[in-house]
């Protein structure tokens, strides 16, 4: 077994940290099977480093029947084989220490997968059992208990009950092959932190905490329909499923480990929960940091951007945390594409209509989502960057039906977003097999103009999107010190931070140029002549 290597460092690394998502089974796949793997993601250690990140975030390598993409977890411990081995996995962490790039794991707590050992002892051990007091059973309503205890939705299913042959019901908050855990249960609790010290004492940085606030769960009475959203979460704490005061209990024993390490290892919250509720989370005694959405939701514009940068560096300072800036991950369109929807638009909605005619201007999507990410890379805090967006990748919207495996696409009659538009493999080469991907094809089809946004084609040419993300990380290093951030006055619909430290953000949301304000142009994410900065384009400026 290879050496576990730890890196050392400041407990506050993550604080500036900018995060690469990686999406293992469509990142590079070394085997030639069709699916990404850790070999792949081992031999693109040098790349990440040239691109200049400080971390990687893993989304699930588990053990998985891939149900959810790898979000049906059938083994915390363990590598799917198709992914790679434990060994591996050790290797990778050494390859990525060695460089000075930190690894961050995802750990899905909420659910485990209906091939987990537990779940498939569950069934087998029948009503009553132990076994079944790990997850979530109940029997069902009518005579013979034919109806579901509640007529509580999923998020992936008409409902959160799947009945069993034996007659008792489980719930599932998302798919049916996600049963729920029980996390009253010491068992879960004594499991979950032996997995965690499992990956740590493997060398992990970090993990990102997949639907953080569902944990604790209320079930007395059973709730009914539910309409999942941030909106439907009371602010008080007092909703059966989401965010409720208990979960941090849990947190709070996990914690205790994460700082026996030096340094502590972080973890970040995927917690959709009303702001007054984000404090718990970034808690010193819970899991520290939770993920901001908001700059992610926002519709383009400078007031709009104002208001979420304002509300968030607020909220940082009060409670100690340090924003998540992000525009893309692997459940939302590409960020590229979704910025040349029409205003105002309802992305799932529009997914479902319009997929195969899009008629997007794509041109003015890719400026606005440069101009937009070099906003971000200008503010206080980390920045989480999903694995093809330094491409400028549009998502891929003409993915047959046959061939999507979101089970989200089901569940909403093919009428909303499918994820897999943001999860197909990568291009690394213009042409040849999976455009470099792998060596025999790609688990999802990649479109025939995959190779012009290849890093084969992109790299080295001064105009291209992944020189423009190579030349922002790099400055941002030099330029990034401190907290602090003030707003110069600027004109209508632009934006101009001063960070205080010699380093001007400028980004100019309309349409005509403005004139470039004083000092150094240091980088500007679009061809900045003249003294003018054109419309959706950000430059940085060294006063
Ligand atoms: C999170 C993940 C998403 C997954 C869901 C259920 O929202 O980001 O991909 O489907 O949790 O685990
Ligand atoms: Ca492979």
């Amino acid at each position: 077994m290879a050496q576990h290597t730890f890196l050392a460092g400041s407990d506050d690394w993550w604080r500036t940290a900018v995060v690469y998502q990686v999406y293992p089974r469509s990142f590079k796949d070394g085997n030639g099977d069709g699916i990404g793997d850790f070999s792949g993601i081992i031999g693109k250690a040098d790349y990440l480093k040239s691109l200049g990140v400080d971390a990687i975030w893993m989304s699930p390598f588990y053990p998985s029947e891939l149900a959810d993409g790898g979000y049906d977890v059938a083994d915390y411990r363990d590598i799917d084989p198709r992914i790679g081995s434990l060994d591996q996995f050790d290797e990778l962490i050494n390859e990525y220490h060695s460089r000075g790039i930190r690894v961050i794991v995802d750990i899905v707590p909420n659910h485990s997968s209906d091939q987990h050992p537990w779940f498939q002892e569950a069934l087998e051990a029948g009503p009553g059992s132990a076994a079944r007091e790990r997850y979530i059973f109940r029997e069902g309503r009518g005579e013979n208990g034919e109806l579901p205890p509640s007529d509580l939705t999923s998020h992936f299913s008409p409902l959160a009950w799947t009945r069993v042959p034996d007659g008792q019901w489980y719930l599932h908050l998302f798919a049916k092959e996600q049963p729920d855990f029980n996390w009253d249960n010491p068992e879960v609790r004594e499991d979950f932190k032996k997995t965690i010290r499992f990956w740590c004492e493997r060398g992990v940085d970090g993990f990102r905490v997949d639907v953080a606030h569902a944990l604790a769960k209320d079930l007395n009475p059973l709730p009914s329909h539910k309409h999942f959203g941030i909106d439907a979460i009371p602010d008080d704490g007092s909703d059966a499923l989401f965010d409720r005061d208990e979960v941090h209990e849990i947190y709070a024993e996990w914690r205790k480990i994460f700082n026996e390490y030096s340094p502590a290892r972080i973890a970040v919250a995927e917690a959709w929960v009303p702001h007054v509720r984000k404090f718990g989370y970034v808690s010193k005694t819970s899991l520290g940091q939770i993920f901001n959405f908001d700059i992610a939701l926002a519709q383009w514009g400078a007031d709009t951007y104002k208001k979420v940068i304002d509300d968030n560096i607020a909220f940082d300072k009060e409670s100690g945390n340090s924003s998540t800036w992000v525009f893309s991950n692997h459940d939302v369109i590409r960020h590229a594409t979704r910025f040349a929807f029409p205003p105002g638009t309802d992305d799932n909605e529009w997914y479902g209509k319009n997929r195969f005619d899009p008629q997007l201007d794509l041109e003015l999507g890719l400026n606005r989502a440069k101009a937009g990410t070099m906003l971000i890379l200008g503010l206080p805090g980390s920045t989480y960057i999903y694995q093809g967006e330094e491409l400028g990748l549009p998502e891929v919207l003409d993915i047959p039906d046959e061939d999507m495996q979101d089970p989200a696409w089901e569940r909403y009659n093919h009428e909303m977003k499918s994820r897999d538009g943001c999860r197909v493999p990568l291009p690394w080469t213009r042409g040849g097999s999976s455009f470099g991907f792998g060596s025999n094809g790609s688990h999802l089809p990649q479109p025939s103009w995959f190779g012009d946004y290849s890093v084969e084609a992109e790299d080295g040419d001064p105009e291209s999107t992944l020189t423009m993300y190579r030349a922002a990380l790099a400055l941002r290093r030099e330029l990034n010190s401190g907290d602090s951030m003030k707003w110069v006055d600027s004109p209508a619909n632009t934006l101009h931070v001063d960070r205080g430290n010699g380093w001007h953000i400028v980004t100019n949301f309309g349409q005509e140029p403005i004139a470039m304000p004083a000092g150094e142009l240091v980088l500007c994410s679009a061809e900045c002549d003249g003294g003018m900065l054109p419309g959706n384009a950000t430059a940085w400026l060294k006063a």
